[in-house]
């Protein structure tokens, strides 16, 4: 793909993303106001960005085989916890930014076990066995096979754990 073309394509896959997940916020939002119908039409255009956002994605050639993007992902996974949420943190500290340091502290500590997700399942690719997987919908910790009784990242009790279907 020619430069610019490229450098728009991503630009157009990162703006669509923000807007599926700006958008999901919302309607959860409008829920908590008992605008039901409008949740509902931010849940539908939220669903179509997500069309465009995977659509622009492929467009980049960027999906690889299985292995490849698992071994990519662990990078990323690896980056984020060891390099760009440490970074973050110690500017929220040093501004004094409370509820920032928090959310990257616990972030980095997520991902870092996404980043050990991946290893595993890495050495053990094609004969991986079924896994139920649960998430903390407070931090985002992902439990394998059982809820614990409080998220080990960030204390929320098990109530605030969802299935991954
Ligand atoms: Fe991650
Ligand atoms: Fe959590």
């Amino acid at each position: 793909m020619k430069e610019k073309t490229a450098k728009n394509v991503h630009a157009a896959f990162v703006g669509e993303a923000k807007a599926y997940q700006r958008l999901l916020e919302y309607a959860a939002k409008a829920d908590k106001e008992d605008l039901p119908q409008i949740a509902h039409l931010f849940r539908a255009v939220a669903a179509s960005e997500s069309v465009h956002a995977r659509r622009h994605f492929r467009l980049l050639e960027a999906v690889k085989d299985t292995q490849s993007n698992m071994e990519y992902a662990f990078q990323q996974e690896n980056a984020v916890n060891g390099n760009h949420y440490p970074r973050m943190l110690q500017d929220a500290e040093e501004e004094g930014e409370k509820a920032a340091a928090i959310v990257f502290s616990q972030a980095k500590d997520v991902e870092g076990i996404h980043a050990k997700l991946y290893r595993k399942a890495l050495e053990h690719l094609t004969e991986a066995e079924f896994t139920e997987y649960y998430i903390c919908e407070v931090c985002g910790y992902v439990s394998e096979k059982i809820i614990p009784d409080k998220c080990p990242v960030c204390n929320a009790p098990k109530e605030k754990f969802f299935i991954v279907e």
